[in-house]
């Protein structure tokens, strides 16, 4: 389930940035969140709008370090070009990430596994627009929130496994958009509501094969070997994407992408979700229709040393070998 930890307080310096007649302006910081829009803004009514989620971290000796923020600045310029809009540049996307994290450094929670800085940069299409092109006006901000878990932790949950879609087979399923997530707000909603804590789709295509959560990738684990599915709907995971490097460098696994049958559940000896909010979550079991997959009570292995090992890297524990580590200097 969402936790209530989850976005629980929103802090006080927002990036506000305007793309007017083909040009970037110059960025601000507002102690307000507020943006003034037209009504008839492309983002309102079309969902010409892109989004990003990572999260700033507390090292014991006080500092703070980001995690590949250069991978979400390349996904965030795929999803603005996939939906026509401005991109941006590394240095443009690092400068707004790193300046809103450093004038909200308060507001990051000490040392805590569980805590986190959660960093939302995103743009919208703001100017009038009533055709279906894209919007003549453009807005990026970045506002930040400290944050719990979005998951339950290492309890194990029940999640089900849903025959609605969240994108279309050759949609925008792959990139970071709203369009993705509205028409599964009521799905996450009613699945809640009988007592699991987030939903899995299937493939959009043919509903036989494991697509991905909500808000998370999956992972299955099964003869040594790190299990993930290629599939054309998904997010790119950079936390799975983290994953596969760790599961083979570091623990010697081999690595699949591959399409994963449904029946293919009972075959896996531990499942996971991972993503920024979900980080590393082990899935307790799938329900689908009226059949139960019981995986495990608790936190297996395997996915409790990768979930281990990540945090080490992500709170600065260990040093890596892969750059994955960028410190914020304050
Ligand atoms: N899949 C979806 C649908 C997501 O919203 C997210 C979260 O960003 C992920 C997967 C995980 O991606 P990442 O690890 O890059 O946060
Ligand atoms: C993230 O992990 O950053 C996400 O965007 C997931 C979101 C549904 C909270």
């Amino acid at each position: 389930m969402a936790n209530d930890a989850f976005g629980f307080q929103i802090v006080d310096q927002y990036y506000h940035q305007y793309y007017i007649e083909g040009e970037w302006q110059s960025p601000e910081f507002k102690s307000s969140s507020k943006i003034n829009i037209a009504m008839s803004a492309t983002s309102l009514h079309y969902g010409q709008q892109v989004f990003e989620g990572m999260k700033a971290f507390r090292r014991k000796d006080g500092q703070i370090q980001l995690f590949r923020p250069l991978e979400n600045a390349k996904r965030f310029r795929m999803s603005c070009r996939r939906m026509m809009m401005p991109e941006i540049s590394d240095d443009q996307f690092m400068y707004a990430v790193t300046e809103t994290v450093k004038r909200n450094a308060k507001f990051l929670p000490e040392y805590d596994l569980l805590k986190s800085l959660y960093i939302r940069p995103f743009m919208i299409g703001i100017g009038h627009n009533l055709g279906l092109r894209p919007a003549p006006a453009y807005f990026f901000g970045v506002f930040v929130a400290p944050v719990g878990m979005y998951l339950k932790g290492d309890s194990a949950g029940k999640f089900l496994i849903v025959d609605d879609d969240r994108a279309a087979p050759n949609g925008t399923g792959q990139f970071k958009v709203g369009g993705n997530y509205g028409g599964a707000i009521k799905i996450q909603h009613d699945a809640r509501n009988l007592g699991f804590e987030d939903v899995l789709f299937l493939d959009p295509a043919t509903h036989t094969y494991l697509d991905e959560f909500g808000g998370a990738n999956i992972f299955g684990i099964k003869e040594n070997t790190y299990v993930t599915p290629f599939s054309s709907s998904i997010l790119k995971s950079i936390t799975n994407d983290t994953l596969k490097i760790l599961a083979k460098d570091v623990f010697g696994l081999d690595v699949m992408e591959t399409k994963i049958p449904l029946t293919d559940i009972e075959t896996f000896d531990e499942i996971g979700a991972c993503g920024t909010a979900a980080s590393v979550t082990p899935i307790g079991s799938l329900t689908y229709q009226d059949k139960t997959y019981h995986i495990s009570n608790e936190i297996g292995p395997i996915t409790k040393k990768l979930k281990q090992l990540l945090l080490d890297i992500q709170y600065g524990n260990i040093k890596d070998d892969y750059g994955f580590q960028v410190y914020v200097t304050l």
